[in-house]
This record gives structure tokens, sequence and C-alpha cells, in this order.
């Protein structure tokens, strides 16, 4: 029996197993708006098996995006183009998440393949970022952004909860707060990017509260039944990960009690050149930690892409879901992968019948494959 493809349930939510595809931004869309790019990658995702297709980074403010070319969820034609992928996913038979998010200080940039760095002030796409203060990413990202005010704070959290109502209305199922990765909500929890005297910083309460406040509004409206999540860094590989971590255990129980149902846990990806010990499953015994002690499902990813590490992570509980992000780009039908590697019997049935009837009565030649050597 295979830890990996056992189902999952969370509040009224079934996976059919537990991998899933984290969130990964596809720099595609037009004033925030997706389109056919949009509406084949994520159905192909879903057909590939997956239990739960994770749509990218949605900003809910322009200002929020990463790039001018980043999903948002602001407004109606936004709202009309989600409502397609979330059916499509649904339709096959995944479970269609979505993640909202700011982008902070690290908004206004080039998309990854064009230089991953902030535009000049003077391209007519560039925007002012804001974040909790005046203080740059710095490397790639130098553009020092406005310091926040308390009515900047008021208006982003009410953007959040407008956007996860419109998710919501989308048909997503799952929904997750990107509280991680340097952006908005990362970048108010961390002294490297934090530096009010205000109630949003200094204490461990107080730079946690931007992220209590915005999960609680957003479960006002977000229903009872239906999985509340959040993506946060829980380590910054920056020299202080004892104290950061347990920092950051603290946070999560206090986003439990506002009502977080799972933590994807991530990097803080809050300073360039953090000494990060990439690797199989680096993250798995921080995942674990944090569900042991928080009390909370987590899912993580980084390097958790092998078929069998991903059942080991999952068979000894160090994560309740196995995030597969880079591999389903590689091949949309990974899980099928993925069971014929762990040797499943029958690993077509994780496709559907219009491709699982083929694929079990095929024996590839390896030789044939060979391309003729
Ligand atoms: C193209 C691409 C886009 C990404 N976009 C996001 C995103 O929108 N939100 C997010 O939290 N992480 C994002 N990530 C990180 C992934 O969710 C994932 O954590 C990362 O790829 C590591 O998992 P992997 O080793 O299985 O690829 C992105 C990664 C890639 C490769």
């Amino acid at each position: 029996m295979s830890a990996l493809f056992s189902p999952f349930k969370l509040k009224d939510v079934t996976l059919r197993n537990r991998i899933a595809v984290p969130p990964m931004c596809q720099y595609s869309a037009v004033d925030g708006v997706t389109n056919d790019w949009h509406w084949a990658h994520y159905p192909a995702l879903a057909r590939g098996g997956a239990g739960l297709v994770i749509v990218e980074a949605t900003a809910v403010a322009p200002e929020g995006r990463i790039t001018p070319y980043c999903t948002g969820l602001w407004n109606d034609a936004q709202a009309e183009g989600m409502a397609r992928i979330a059916a499509s996913i649904k339709a096959a038979g995944a479970v269609p998440g979505i993640q909202i998010a700011h982008a902070g200080r690290k908004a206004s940039a080039n998309r990854p393949w064009e230089g991953d760095d902030h535009l000049p002030e003077r391209d007519p796409r560039a925007w002012q970022p804001i974040a909790p203060s005046a203080i740059a990413f710095g490397a790639n990202l130098p553009r020092v952004p406005r310091s926040m005010t308390l009515d900047d704070i008021a208006r982003v959290r009410q953007a959040f909860v407008d956007a996860a109502r419109r998710a919501r209305a989308c048909g997503f199922e799952w929904l997750e707060l990107h509280y991680a990765h340097g952006y908005l909500a990362q970048s108010f929890f961390s002294t490297h990017s934090n530096d009010r005297t205000d109630a949003y910083g200094g204490s461990l309460e107080n730079r946690g509260r931007f992220l209590v406040e915005t999960l609680a509004a957003v479960g006002d409206v977000w229903p009872e039944h239906l999985p509340l999540t959040a993506r946060f860094g829980v380590i910054e590989y920056d020299g202080r990960d004892e104290e950061t971590l347990r920092e950051s255990i603290e946070l999560t129980r206090a986003l439990r009690a506002e009502g977080l149902d799972l933590l994807n846990v991530s990097v803080g990806f809050s300073i360039p050149g953090a000494k990060i010990p990439w690797g199989p499953a680096f993250l798995a015994p921080i995942a674990e930690q944090v569900r042991r002690d928080a009390h909370v499902p987590v899912a993580s990813s980084w390097g958790v892409d092998i078929p069998r590490v991903a059942e080991r992570v999952v068979a000894a509980q160090q994560m309740d879901l196995a995030m597969i992000g880079r591999a389903h780009l590689a091949d949309p039908h990974y899980p099928y992968r993925a069971a014929q590697h762990l040797k499943l019997e029958k690993p077509s049935w994780v496709l559907p019948a219009q491709y699982a009837y083929w694929l079990e009565r095929y024996q590839p030649d390896p030789a044939a494959r060979d391309c003729g050597d």
C-alpha cells in the first residue's frame, strides 16, 4: 500500500492522493487576466493525476503582482478566466486550489527569463512597490519600496478578503494565502524587512499581526467546510535559524487558532545570499517539526520529486502532502511515472480512461525507444 497514493481528507475536501501541484507562476497573463496558455496548462496538470492543483500566485491588487504578467483576482474579467480554470481542474478529478498573493517589495519585476530583476523606474510598465518598511531586498531587486501607512495595510487586508470571496465564487475549493518567499506577508514577519515601530513591527506578535489579522478576516468570508491554508517561509538560512523556527512555530500556532487548516512549509527568501542546503527533501525534518509542534497538517516541496523520496516523507508523516513542482512541468503525468517507479499495480489508473485504457496494454520495448542507436 502506497502512502503517497492514499487519499487525504481535510474539512469536506478529499484529495485522491497526496501529490499536489504547488503554485507556479506562468508570467503569461495580460492585465492579470488568464488566457489560452493557462486554460491549457492547468487542466493538463490535473489530468496527470495529482490530488490537488494550486493555481499560481494571483495578486489581490495591481501593485501586488510580481511582474506585469502575473495573474490577478481584483476584477470580474480576471474572475471569469479563473472560473474556467477551476472548473477544468475539477472536471479532471483534482481539487482546484488557488494561491492569493501580494508581492510587496519584490513587485514590479521582469519575468525570470527576461532578467528576474526590478523593472527600471522609467519603464512605463513599472510601479512603486509597497512594503512594511522602506528597505530594499537588494541584489537583483534593489528598488526601495514605499513604507505602508495604516490605511495601506487595511486596504491590502481587505483586498485579500475580496480575492478570497472571488476565488470561492470561481469554484476554488482550497485557498492558500501566500505568506512566504519574501513577499508582502513574509516581509512583515521578517526583521530583515520590517523595522516599524507601530503595532505592525517589533515584537513577534506585532510582526505577525498582518498575517494573523488577514487570515482571520479571510476566514470570515471563506466557507468553514473548505480548507483555508497558507504558505509560509519558516526558516531563512541566515545563521539565526533556531530563533526564526521557534518564532515561526509560534506564529503558526496563532494562525491555527484563527482557522488555519494546513501550512505549506517553505523557505523565507527574505535575503539574497541565504545559505540554503539544497538537496533531496532538505525541508522534510523542518516540516515534521512544524507539524508536530504546531499541531497542524503540513505540505512541503523542494526536492521531494524523486518518487521514493515523496513516498518516504509521506509514509514517515513528515508531511501530509508532497508538493511536486518542476517535475510536473517536465511531465504533467508525473503521478503516473511515480506510480510506475513505485511499482504499483496498474499505475495507469491514475490517468483518465482516455489514456489509461491504452497504457495498461502498452509495453514499450526499451530498445525501440532508443531512437535507433
Ligand atoms: C516556474 C515556477 C513558478 C513558481 N511560482 C510560485 C508561486 O507562484 N508561488 C509559490 O509559492 N511558489 C512558486 N514557485 C515555487 C514552487 O511552488 C515550488 O516550491 C518549487 O518549484 C520547489 O518545488 P520543486 O522542487 O518540486 O520544483 C515557483 C516555482 C517555479 C519553478
